[in-house]
């Protein structure tokens, strides 16, 4: 590790200017280099570009997401292309990326903008949280990143760089209110969108989760949890209450072209408008319920996969038969389902 130069700390809050010139001058030289942003010097980027990708980005790694964002935009380049898209055409090409209600909401979004604005995305925070499925962060990252507004876009990497930063002794949830008001103390009318992506790629690469990389950070003269010695310590978190676990039954039902049975689930709820296999209800005690339809089922298993809110363990059963069912060619199934039944699909297959 690099020596630490000798520094005279200051409170970051009272030097806001001094702050952004250091991190946007770290951002010029290390920033990162992704599909959706545009280089130095290039005019301002495509808001639906930018929209498709925050949208995207919620929940979700920048390495995850890449490919999806190149997928999305070279078959639906523009808003309109996308509003025009068949749902289930939609709702296939997110099967991976998780959180599936986000996908309708892309969509009903991409639709208000195509019907309602001829196609052009608001240009103010205001006008983009009017829009249907777009909430605080990602109108405010839009019209930050797009419309050069200096406005406050906080996710989960700003919060632990506004945490340490601070030395914020509040732990979450509770600090987030203010983590928010001191990340907006920052906030100033040069570069917004740079300041916006400077502060995600900081807290992505070097004020990283764990064990940050002070040495290579542009901001220790400011930073509390540094003075203190001890900026891994933040953001206190409280006690993590403990994901309950669920059980339930999968089954993969193919026919005689080898074709797999699956079922189109109802919009609302987990996993709402994408395809599944059938399964039984989940829940916390074992309901094993009947079977989708006649087969010799044969037990092929089980599958794990974690939920916000729960834990689940999906035993699997596989059998041949017929029936009123989405039929789907294998390959067309692994490739548009939600993970929890990809992993089951691949089990029943052997
Ligand atoms: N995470 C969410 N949006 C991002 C962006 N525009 N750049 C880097 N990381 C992000």
């Amino acid at each position: 590790m690099a020596p630490v130069p000798i520094q005279v700390f200051t409170q970051a809050a009272t030097d806001a200017p001094a702050v952004r010139a250091a991190l946007l001058d770290w951002y010029d030289a290390h920033g990162r280099t992704l599909a959706w942003r545009v280089g130095p010097g290039a005019s301002r980027p495509d808001p639906y570009r930018v929209w498709l990708s925050e949208v995207m980005l919620q929940q979700t790694t920048t390495a995850h997401a890449t490919p999806y964002f190149l997928a999305f935009t070279q078959r639906w380049p523009t808003v309109d292309d996308l509003a025009a898209a068949a749902d289930s055409d939609v709702m296939a090409a997110w099967a991976g990326l998780g959180y599936y209600a986000r996908a309708r909401n892309l969509l009903a979004c991409a639709r208000a903008v195509s019907g309602e604005h001829g196609g052009v995305f608001p240009n103010t925070e205001v006008g983009l949280l009017a829009l249907p499925g777009v909430g605080a962060y990602t109108a405010a990252a839009v019209a930050a990143i797009a419309f050069g507004r200096p406005a406050n876009v906080v996710d989960g990497n700003v919060e632990r760089v506004m945490a340490r930063l601070f030395a914020v002794e509040t732990p979450l949830p509770a600090a987030r209110p203010e983590l928010k008001r001191l990340a907006g103390s920052l906030v100033g009318d040069e570069r917004p969108g740079d300041w916006a992506q400077a502060l995600m790629d900081l807290g992505a690469t070097v004020c990283r989760p764990g064990q940050p990389l002070c040495e290579r950070c542009p901001l220790t003269a400011w930073c509390a949890g540094f003075q203190a010695g001890r900026p891994e310590r933040y953001p206190l978190k409280s006690p993590k209450v403990q994901r309950p676990r669920r059980r339930g039954v999968a089954w993969v039902l193919r026919d005689a072209r080898g074709r797999v049975a699956l079922v189109r689930r109802p919009d609302k709820g987990l996993l709402g408008g994408m395809l599944g296999l059938p399964t039984s209800e989940w829940s916390s005690a074992t309901i094993e319920g009947p079977p989708p339809a006649p087969a010799d089922w044969r037990d092929a298993g089980a599958v794990e996969h974690v939920f916000t809110h729960f834990s689940l363990t999906l035993d699997v059963r596989s059998g041949e038969g017929g029936g009123d069912f989405v039929w789907t060619p294998v390959d067309e199934a692994l490739a548009a389902l939600p993970t929890v039944f990809r992993k089951a699909l691949e089990r029943g297959l052997g």
